[in-house]
C-alpha cells in the first residue's frame, strides 16, 4: 500500500529503542505499562516520530490527551512565554492570573445555567478525589455510588470507584469504605429478549432497588458517571438511562458528578459529553485534553457546592500550575478557531463509515460504536456467542503498530480497540491510519502479507 505518513523501517523496537527498552526494564517497575515498545523523538499534530526514525499515525493521543494535536504552535508559544515569566509560585501561596482566566473560561463552557466555581488539580484521579471530598462536605453524607465498568483512576478513591477488577484493583485492597457500584448499560451485551428501551428501564429499576439492597439514598453524597465509559470500551449509555439516574439523584438530594476526564474538550463533538444527554451535572471532573498534555485537572461545580469547603481544605502544592493553565487557555483558543467540535463529528462519521465496511468484511467484529470521535471496535470469537476475542484484538494492534498506526486497547473483556486520534488529524492521515488498521486485521485474519 502507498503510504505518505506512516513509515516504519525497523522492527519494533528498533536498535535505539531496544537499548532504551533494556534500560527501562532495568530501572522502571513492570507495573508501569506501555502500549508500544518504542520511544518518541518528536511529535507534531497527529504524527509521532520515534528514536529510530520510524513515523507513526497517532490514533492513541496519549490516551485521549491530545485532542488539539501534539505540540500545537499556539500551545508551545504560550508555554515558552510562561516559562520566561515564572514557572511556579504555588496558587496557595502567591496566586497568578492564568488560573483565574482558565477557570472563568471553562466555567462559561460547562453545561448548566447556574453560577459555577472551578478549582484545578494535577491528575484525573486527583480531580475525582476532590469531587468526592467536595460532595461529601456539601451533603454531609458519606456514601458514593459509581457504575460497573467505570474507570476513575489509580489512587485509593479512584480504584475504589473503578468498576473493573483487573488490572486496576486486583490485590490492591482494602478499598475506601462507603463506595457502592450500580449496574451500567452495555447495550451490545444486553439480554436478547430485551429491547434497548426495556433494558434501560430494567437497569433504572435496578438502580432504584439498589437503594433498598445496598445503601439508603439519604446516606448517598454523589453518583459518579462517565458519559461514555472510556477504559471499558467506549460504552455509550442510553440518554434515558443518564437522565433517569440524574432524576433519581435530584429526587434524593444526591449530587451528580460527571467524570469527563476522557470525554471532555471536543472528543465527542462537544466541549462536554454530558451535553448530548441534556444533563447539567452538579460537579464535573476534567483533565487530559483540557491542556494538550500538561499535567493538570479540575473540578467544575455549582457555586454553593464548591464553596462549602473552608480555606486550606482543598488544593495542593502543584495544583493548577501556571504552565497547565496557559496550555489550557491555548487549547480553548484552538478549539474555537479551528472548530474542533465540528471536526470531531466529521472524523467520527468517517470512522464509523469505515468501521461499518470492516464489520461487513470481518465477522470477528461483534460491534462498532461511538459518540463523536470516540469510536471503538469490539472483537468476538463469533457473533452468536459474543465470546470476547481478547488475544485477537492484541494481535491486530501489534500488526497495526508494525505498519505505523498506533491505537489502544480497552474493554471490560479487554477485547476492544479504541481510537483517540488528535482531532487536528487531516483527512489523508485519518484514511491512511484506518487503511493500516484494516490491513492489520487482514494480516491477522487472512494471513495476507504486506
Ligand atoms: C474517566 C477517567 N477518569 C479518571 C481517569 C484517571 O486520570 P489520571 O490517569 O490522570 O489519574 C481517567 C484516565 O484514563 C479516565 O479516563
Amino acid at each position: 500500500m502507498n503510504r505518505k505518513f506512516a513509515n516504519v523501517q525497523t522492527e519494533l523496537p528498533g536498535p535505539k529503542a531496544k537499548g532504551l527498552l533494556d534500560r527501562r526494564h532495568g530501572i522502571v517497575p513492570r507495573g508501569v505499562g506501555y502500549g508500544i515498545p518504542t520511544f518518541v523523538e518528536s511529535a507534531k499534530g497527529a504524527l509521532l516520530k520515534d528514536v529510530d526514525g520510524n513515523q507513526f499515525i497517532d490514533f492513541a493521543g496519549a490516551i485521549g490527551t491530545i485532542n488539539v494535536g501534539h505540540s500545537h504552535d499556539t500551545v508551545t508559544a504560550a508555554l515558552h512565554d510562561q516559562v520566561d515569566r515564572y514557572i511556579h509560585t504555588g496558587f496557595n501561596v502567591m496566586m497568578y492570573d492564568p488560573y483565574i482566566e482558565f477557570a472563568e473560561k471553562v466555567a462559561e463552557l460547562a453545561p448548566g445555567h447556574f453560577k459555577k466555581k472551578v478549582m484545578f488539580l494535577n491528575s484525573g484521579a486527583e480531580a475525582v478525589e476532590n469531587a468526592v471530598k467536595i460532595a461529601r462536605k456539601y451533603t454531609g453524607r458519606q456514601a458514593v455510588v459509581s457504575f460497573s465498568g467505570g474507570f476513575h483512576g489509580r489512587t485509593l478513591m479512584g480504584m475504589s470507584l473503578t468498576g473493573k477488577v483487573k488490572p486496576y484493583k486486583y490485590e490492591y485492597g482494602p478499598f475506601a469504605p462507603e463506595v457502592y457500584h450500580a449496574p451500567f448499560p452495555y447495550n451490545y451485551r444486553r439480554p436478547e429478549s430485551m429491547s434497548e428501551e426495556e433494558y434501560t428501564a430494567f437497569l433504572l429499576k435496578q438502580v432504584e432497588d439498589f437503594f433498598i439492597s445496598e445503601v439508603d439514598p439519604s446516606l448517598v453524597a454523589a453518583f459518579i458517571m462517565e458519559p461514555v465509559q472510556g477504559e471499558s470500551g467506549f460504552i455509550v449509555p442510553d440518554k434515558a438511562f443518564v437522565q433517569g439516574v440524574y432524576e433519581l439523584c435530584k429526587q434524593n438530594g444526591i449530587l451528580f458528578i460527571a467524570d469527563e476526564i476522557q470525554t471532555g474538550f471536543g472528543r465527542t463533538g462537544k466541549y462536554f459529553a454530558m451535553e448530548h444527554y441534556g444533563v447539567a451535572p452538579d460537579l464535573i471532573t476534567i483533565s487530559k485534553s483540557m491542556s494538550a498534555g500538561l499535567p493538570i485537572s479540575g473540578v467544575i461545580g455549582r457555586e454553593e457546592v464548591m464553596d462549602n469547603a473552608s480555606p486550606g481544605e482543598l488544593g495542593g502544592t502543584y495544583c493548577g500550575s501556571p504552565l497547565g493553565c496557559r496550555a489550557g487557555i491555548a487549547v480553548l483558543e484552538i478549539m474555537e478557531k479551528e472548530n474542533i467540535n465540528e471536526r470531531a463529528q466529521i472524523i467520527g462519521q468517517r470512522v464509523m463509515e469505515r468501521f461499518k465496511e470492516m464489520y461487513d468484511r470481518f465477522d470477528v467484529i461483534g460491534d462498532y460504536r461511538g459518540l463523536g470521535a470516540m469510536c471503538a471496535l469490539e472483537f468476538v470469537e463469533d457473533r452468536e456467542t459474543k465470546k470476547p476475542a481478547k488475544e485477537l484484538s492484541s494481535q491486530i494492534l501489534q500488526e497495526a503498530h508494525k505498519r505505523g498506526t498506533i491505537a489502544l486497547k480497552a474493554g471490560v473483556y479487554d477485547n476492544v480497540i479504541r481510537l483517540l486520534m488528535p482531532l487536528v488529524i487531516t483527512d489523508e492521515q485519518l484514511d491512511e491510519g484506518l487503511d493500516i488498521l484494516e490491513e492489520a486485521m487482514e494480516a491477522v485474519l487472512v494471513g495476507a502479507q504486506s
